[in-house]
């Protein structure tokens, strides 16, 4: 028996959660937990409300309210989500409490006298009349380089220029619409910068997380690191445990991470252990896993174990298995995309095991997965009700109704069979289970129950009920020990019915207390089956959500220039060769590298200097039908923004915004369907250029009922211009 550790992302208590938000962080660990509970391993699971930082107190001011009343009342709906979803925690707690400010003060301490934080002076906007000084969002002004009115003072939306304090002119506070000054102000840093050695060493061995977290990682650590400030000029939020800095509070990223250690001290004191959370956090034989969103990835992988590095003495993360976005709709799964998502809605119309299921196999562990009510009805009612729900419930109802009672299993020899199938089942879960590969997991148990089915059938039990009673039985005895497998290995899927069937069964107990072995333990023949009904049963969708789905019903429906961007197929390329036309003055003709080479005729030349076109990195239109311009043959279209409708005259193409390898592909979260077309159905999709917060620069997003979705390969990089030009300018 081990120990494991799970930390899960603590939710911002200042929304209730969502789809998204289970499918991403909450639902897995809750899955791993019970897969390690089933295995014999006692497991320390903590997370909780992240109560401090901007995002309350903005939320608080809208609605005229605390910050603290804010944080509680959507700790409570979120915590009562969480069980309802049936998510067991260890504790799931809240970062407002004595408890996690004194374990804060703890790290802050000591790290302070290691020398690894230090106070540094910056500048800062101050508004003597609120007598406080302004984070970026609280200062407005006029954008000194293109004089947009009402531009926040870290960055312009309009030109996407960035600025430093000082830079914007007219500048005033928003609560009293008074000039700020600019005034010196001290802050803690965490001297990041040291930990960089150490943290590329940590890395050496952490070849198996996913590809996402590794990537993600080594590229932060590419660089130097920058120290970080850690502390801000606000009031909600942990004091600072310094003399002389009452008006300021740790940064909430500094100190959520900590509730990790602080929620594992707070369980250990609940339940009279003070001292348990050693036994996890100071043995270093005991694995500790975080799982979260792939937003939250430097923070867990980088941030987190320096401080832990720092501190000493405490486990550092030994796998942080990300997942990426749930996308509704093509936007991600986002509570401002209104409405039916929310738990406490969701699960007043849907069993939980059946969202669990349904979350579950179209995790977003390696990509974003789409989520849309259709799907989630074809996928519950042909894999859930079909498969599983129908095997335990035919092999179950035909015993119950032909022989009461378990029947015996003879020579054994259809026990043999199906076991070998139940144990090649089981090896193949536990290693995708053991990698955190859930999703791939939950496969195995379904394709276990298609087995079962095939098994049920060709054993034909209501014809050989009639002639061979004896063998009948013994063919239902394998049957159900397949159901009896399927009812362990689903357990941590879907608890609830699986805890059912284990009762239909006429077993004791539940699958967890028997534990894997159960699946290949046999029946105990001749106990009394109670009589069984169906555990899942087919969903409807009710009108609203049907209706959702169908374009112009709702305005959460995709609209067609949305839905037109599933027939482009987009792609990074690189400029390999760049050669005038012969032909035509405006034209070029070019080599591009796209994972294959393929010749491009584009009408640069009165924009670009043919000298700077090689080594350019840039987004191909793929599936283009090719067709010749000027004599030449084009095999696609290169993007590239144009304000001319908007009175400029300026052309920027479109470039990753990362180093990805040629061939990758950009889309707006959808499934590209890949064939060829037109280059007048390409038209059809409106996409413009404008600053996303993603990567502080205008990048082509696609404008979806109000939600601007953008261009981008799923995973951080975006399609950004690579000069300047007008906000809201074509791409085509
Ligand atoms: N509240 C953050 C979010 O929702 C996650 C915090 S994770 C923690 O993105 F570890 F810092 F708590
Ligand atoms: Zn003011």
């Amino acid at each position: 028996m081990a120990k494991v550790f799970i930390g899960v992302a603590w939710p911002y208590a200042n929304g209730t959660i969502h789809l998204g938000h289970m499918a991403g962080s909450i639902l897995p660990p809750d899955i791993f937990s019970r897969y390690n509970r089933m295995k014999g391993n006692e497991v320390l699971m903590v997370s909780g409300s992240d109560q401090h930082g901007t995002p309350i107190t903005v939320t608080a001011e809208k609605e005229n309210t605390t910050p603290e009343a804010v944080a509680e009342k959507f700790h409570a709906i979120n915590k009562k989500a969480i069980e309802d979803m049936r998510i067991e925690f260890s504790l799931f707690t809240r970062t407002h409490t004595d408890n996690h400010t004194d374990v804060v003060h703890d790290i802050f301490t000591r790290l302070l006298e290691k020398d690894m934080l230090y106070e540094k002076e910056t500048m800062q906007y101050y508004c003597s009349k609120c007598l406080r000084f302004l984070p970026d969002r609280y200062v407005e002004g006029i954008c000194p380089k293109c004089g947009a009115e009402n531009t926040r003072s870290d960055q312009c939306d309009s030109c996407g220029t960035t600025f430093e304090t000082g830079d914007l002119r007219d500048a005033v506070c928003v609560h009293c619409r008074s000039a700020p000054e600019i005034k010196g102000t001290r802050h803690f840093f965490l001297r990041l910068s040291a930990f960089r050695d150490s943290l590329l060493r940590y890395l050496e061995d952490k070849t198996y997380w996913r590809p996402n977290v590794e990537t993600f990682t080594t590229n932060w650590l590419k660089d130097e690191l920058k120290d970080r400030p850690i502390t801000r000029d606000m009031r909600w939020g942990i004091p600072v445990p310094v003399d002389g800095w009452e008006s300021k509070v740790i940064y909430v990223w500094f100190e959520a991470v900590i509730g990790y250690l602080s929620a594992s001290k707070e369980y250990s004191a609940q339940i009279g252990m003070p001292e348990l959370w050693k036994e996890f956090w100071c043995d270093e034989k005991v694995r500790h896993y975080y799982f979260l969103g792939k937003d939250n990835i430097p923070f867990h992988s980088i941030i987190w174990p320096s401080m832990l590095m720092g501190y000493g003495g405490l486990n550092l993360p030994y796998d942080i298995p990300a997942n990426e976005y749930l996308m509704f709709k093509g936007g991600k799964l986002s509570k401002s995309r209104g409405g039916a998502i929310d738990i406490p809605s969701v699960i007043g119309r849907y069993d939980p095991d059946v969202l669990r299921y349904y979350l579950s196999i179209n995790m977003p562990d390696t990509h974003d997965s789409e989520f849309t009510w259709e799907d989630f009805q074809v996928k519950v009612n042909n894999e859930l009700v079909s498969a599983l729900g129908n095997f335990y419930h035919r092999c179950l109802s035909f015993t119950k109704k032909n022989f009461s009672s378990i029947p015996g299993a003879l020579n054994g020899d259809e026990l043999r069979t199906v076991t070998d199938e139940i144990k090649r089942t089981m090896s193949e879960y536990e290693g995708y289970m053991e990698g955190c590969d859930l999703k791939k997991a939950l496969k195995t148990v379904m394709d276990l129950s298609r087995f079962g089915n095939r098994y049920f059938d060709s054993k034909k039990p209501w014809a050989s009920v009639k002639e061979n009673k004896e063998q009948c039985g013994e063919a239902m005895n394998a049957s159900l020990q397949i159901a009896k497998a399927l009812a362990v290995m689903a357990w941590p899927f879907m608890p609830f019915s699986s805890e059912r069937i284990w009762k239909f069964l006429g077993l004791s107990g539940t699958p967890p207390e028997h534990g894997f072995g159960a699946c290949i333990e046999s029946l105990p023949v001749g106990t009394e089956l109670p009589e069984p009904v169906p555990v899942y049963a087919k969903v409807e969708l009710p009108k609203e959500e049907a209706a959702a789905e169908r374009p112009g019903a709702s305005k959460a429906a995709p609209s067609g220039r949305f839905a037109d961007m599933r027939r482009a197929d987009i792609r990074v390329a690189e400029i390999i060769e760049a050669d005038d036309h012969p032909d035509a003055e405006k034209l070029f003709r070019l080599k591009v590298d796209v994972g294959e080479e393929r010749q491009i005729v584009a009408g640069l030349r009165a924009y670009y200097k043919k000298e700077d076109m090689v080594g350019r990195k840039v987004l191909l239109v793929y599936n283009l039908k090719p067709t010749k311009l000027r004599g030449l043959m084009s095999q696609g279209m290169l993007l590239a923004a144009d304000d001319e409708a908007l009175g400029g005259s300026t052309v920027a193409l479109l470039r990753p915004s990362k180093d990805v390898p040629n061939g990758t592909r950009f889309t707006c979260g959808l499934e590209i369907d890949g064939r060829e077309i037109e280059y007048k159905e390409f038209q059809k999709a409106v996409i413009n250029v404008t600053s996303i917060n993603e990567v502080k620069q205008k990048a082509a997003v696609i404008t979806d009922g109000g939600e601007r979705i953008p261009l981008s390969d799923g995973n951080g990089c975006y399609a950004v211009v690579d000069r300047e030009i007008m906000d809201g300018a074509n791409v085509r």
